[in-house]
């Protein structure tokens, strides 16, 4: 194994207009800065204007730009929103998109709603699981009552810091021993 740093992407569930997901993407980023052992980069589903799956012939720049984008990463942290008690279907439809770069990799899951983003994050590890990526067990909920204003400006409790870093460990460390078992 090398000593280079694990590239990590923190991956936006969300893309509505008014979306809170960046807020708190950028939160995480924040935190998984000050970290010396893997670089963190926002990766933001609604760049890659992916057509909805099936509908187009699959030409679409987008697409290979995305699985260009999970292939260079060695872990992800999902930023997931709860939507009807699941994930959006944005990141359904984006996780469609590609098979092999998930394979092999760890995920952490960050979620929020009025439940913490429980049940849709529970759905995300049941499709993780099918995707051969290892996701950790420490899983941040937010919530929409207590860590956002107007369910809209978020402002996140300190006792999630603790948790939030618990996480990234368990991603980090994952991350590196699932990169040994890829070529
Ligand atoms: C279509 C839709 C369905 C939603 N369903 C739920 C739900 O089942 N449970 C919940 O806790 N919040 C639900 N919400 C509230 C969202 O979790 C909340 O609006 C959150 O901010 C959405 O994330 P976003 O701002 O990043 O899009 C729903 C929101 C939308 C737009």
């Amino acid at each position: 194994m090398t000593n280079q740093k694990l590239n990590i992407g923190i991956i936006l569930g969300s893309t509505r207009q008014g979306r809170v997901s960046p807020q708190v993407g950028e939160w995480v980023k924040g935190i998984a800065g000050s970290r010396e052992t893997a670089n963190y980069q926002i990766v933001d589903i609604s760049d890659y204007n992916l057509p909805f799956l099936g509908t187009t012939d699959g030409t679409e720049p987008g697409i290979s730009a995305w699985n260009e984008k999970l292939d260079s990463l060695d872990g992800f942290i999902f930023i997931v929103q709860e939507y009807n008690h699941s994930i959006t279907g944005a990141l359904k439809n984006a996780i469609d998109f590609a098979r092999e770069a998930w394979h092999n990799k760890a995920a952490g899951i960050v979620s929020y709603g009025s439940t913490g983003g429980a049940r849709a994050a529970e759905h995300l590890r049941g499709i993780l699981g099918e995707l051969k990526v290892a996701d950790v067990r420490t899983h941040p909920t937010l919530s929409l009552f207590t860590d956002f204003e107007n369910w809209s400006e978020f402002k996140p409790q300190e006792l999630h810091l603790a948790n939030i870093n618990a996480m990234l460990d368990e991603v980090e460390t994952w991350s590196g021993a699932l990169k040994t078992i890829r070529n």
